[in-house]
């Protein structure tokens, strides 16, 4: 795999989502019983026995996140803690060893003042998306959690998740699961995606951005999107979102319902969001680390397209939320007590 271009070369308009190999990663290794102290590595490759459980029985588990470019030039970090917890919780659910939070967060800022060259500049709209990661290594066959792990932090610049950016497109509803009742659905851990290959991809070929799964024990309710969580807003301004124990936490999710409370002057609200109830939305979108807000223009079920504000044009709430997100994730709008860290520079 080729290394990334020089950063002053790469055309940050026009980035979308891709992998690039970036000069720095943050690894650590864990073996009888303990973390060592990890390291900035140049090294993109890793060297894992043919009998690692992330290889054969899926443990492995990761994270999203972003550090922005201020209009001052220093980088924002977004809730970076709360990453940390929720790859701790993941690491819990596969019996895997956490990584130490604060570490997790110093580790991020390491990687990310190591790669500065590459975080996007201020006014692009494009980000450095840093993707910590966990596996099981080591030498085994039997199901049984692995005695020694890796944990990187690698990173790349992107742009936007979903065709267009800021533009509606359009969802639809799949035959597939994407988590049981009981299952990993809660949980940040590979299984949970490679599962969503097939249902994506039959969405892709059709012509959608991304499939919008139903709750397993019923297919009733929305559960959420195959790689963010799902908002609706009511005729009577309601900021609804899909409560349930097999979506993933979305730290967009928990952040846009605090600012439709405290920003946008709407009501927020975890709740049952029925299938066939799509009528009650005037708006609705996709959000997530990556995803960002996304309005969706229509979502498809059973062979209708319900459409919600437009196919064409953004609804007003959503990119009122938008823009206050990316706002203060930017540095440009007030954040919230605590949400933005900053990454020390050299
Ligand atoms: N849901 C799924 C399945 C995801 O992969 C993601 C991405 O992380 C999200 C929701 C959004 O979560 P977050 O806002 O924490 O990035
Ligand atoms: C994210 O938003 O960070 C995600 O992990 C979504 C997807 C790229 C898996």
């Amino acid at each position: 795999m080729a290394k990334a271009k020089p950063a002053s070369e790469l055309d940050y308009n026009n980035l979308g989502f891709n992998y690039m190999d970036l000069p720095y990663r943050f690894l650590a290794h864990y073996s009888d019983g303990r973390w060592d102290a990890g390291k900035l590595t140049e090294d993109s490759t890793l060297h894992i026995s043919e009998g690692s459980t992330s290889l054969h029985y899926g443990q492995a588990d990761f994270e999203g996140l972003k550090a922005y470019r201020t209009k001052d030039g220093s980088i924002n970090l977004f809730r970076p803690d709360m990453n940390a917890k929720r790859m701790h919780n993941s690491c819990e659910r596969l019996l895997m060893p956490p990584y130490p939070e604060d570490k997790f967060i110093e580790a991020v800022k390491q990687v990310v003042a190591a790669n500065a060259d590459y975080v996007p500049p201020y006014g692009t709209g494009a980000t450095l998306y840093l993707r910590p990661l966990m596996i099981g290594i080591g030498g085994n066959i039997g199901v049984h959690p692995a005695s020694e792990y890796l944990f990187t932090i690698f990173a790349m610049p992107v742009g936007a998740y979903y065709k267009g950016g800021l533009k509606p497109t359009n969802f639809t509803t799949s035959y597939y699961d994407r988590a049981a009742p009981h299952g990993t659905g809660q949980s940040k851990v590979g299984g949970n995606y490679g599962g969503s290959l097939l249902p994506g991809d039959e969405a892709h070929k059709a012509g959608y951005s991304d499939v919008i799964y139903l709750d397993p024990a019923t297919h009733t309710k929305i559960e959420e999107a195959g790689s963010a969580n799902f908002f609706g807003i009511t005729k009577d301004n309601e900021f609804v979102t899909p409560k349930s124990p097999s979506i993933l936490p979305s730290i967009t999710k928990y952040s846009a319902l605090y600012l439709a409370e405290h920003r946008l002057g709407l009501k927020a609200v975890q709740g049952d969001v029925f299938i066939n109830d799509l009528d009650r939305f005037k708006e609705a979108g996709a959000m997530g680390t990556a995803a960002v807000i996304s309005p969706i223009g229509g979502i498809e079920y059973k062979d209708k397209l319900h459409v919600f504000y437009s196919e064409t044009e953004v609804a007003p709430l959503t990119r009122k939320l938008y823009d206050e997100l990316t706002g203060i994730q930017f540095g440009d709008v007030e954040a919230p007590e605590g949400w933005i860290q900053k990454v020390p520079l050299n």
